[in-house]
């Protein structure tokens, strides 16, 4: 496996991934972020592919287009999104179909979007957790490969809450793609699956 992690964030959970030595080949991201200094603090091969837009006149066909050829040119045989911020669209999902993982700060299909942290703590629920699943071109809804509960606390604000989930999505993603590189869990299967 030639692993690609996206990540437009802080990167502690791509740094978790470099650190439980999985096969990481490259990063890629949408901007300048320290997730791109995490890869070349660890010696990982980083990529910048800037989006040229924020807004709505974002040509989001001709990135995702542009993306997917920068990752076959490293061979990438796998792409993990981790803290990814921009939203992939078909001819990404077309290339590496079934190959992209993701991992979402909320028990899905509950809370999909951006907001999930602020959205479980605006909803009152007493639980929420995190979720490793296929992406597919439909955001959030691909099929679910592992979850794992939070316990959302009384004095919790989207910032605490969120931090305590990142530490289970630190291991819960490790642990799946350790999962996948060891054959347990059999990706076609699942996305094949998910279509019948
Ligand atoms: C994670 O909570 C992930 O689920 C969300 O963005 C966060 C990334 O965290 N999409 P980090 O940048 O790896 O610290």
């Amino acid at each position: 496996m030639s692993l690609a992690v996206l990540a437009s964030g802080t990167g502690s959970i791509l740094d978790a991934m470099v650190r439980a030595d999985l096969p990481v080949a490259l990063v890629v991201s949408d901007r300048l972020c320290p997730a791109v200094r995490c890869a070349v603090g660890h010696d990982v091969e980083a990529l910048v592919v800037q989006r040229e837009s924020f807004g709505a006149d974002f040509d989001r066909v001709g990135y995702s287009a542009v993306l997917a050829d920068r990752l076959a040119e490293h061979a990438v045989t796998m792409v993990a999104m981790a803290g990814f911020g921009t939203i992939l669209g078909q001819p990404f999902h077309d290339r590496f179909a079934g190959r992209v993982l993701n991992t979402h700060p909320a028990l899905l299909p509950a809370f999909p979007g951006w907001h999930a942290v602020r959205d479980a703590l605006t909803a009152g629920v007493g639980v929420t957790g995190c979720t490793v699943h296929l992406a597919t071109l439909e955001v959030d809804a691909g099929p679910i490969l592992a979850q794992e509960e939070v316990l959302v606390w009384p004095d919790d604000d989207e910032a605490s809450l969120h931090e305590r989930i990142k530490v289970v999505e630190r291991r819960l993603y490790v642990d799946t793609l350790r999962s996948i590189l060891a054959g347990e869990i059999l990706l076609e299967s699942v996305f094949e699956g998910a279509k019948s």
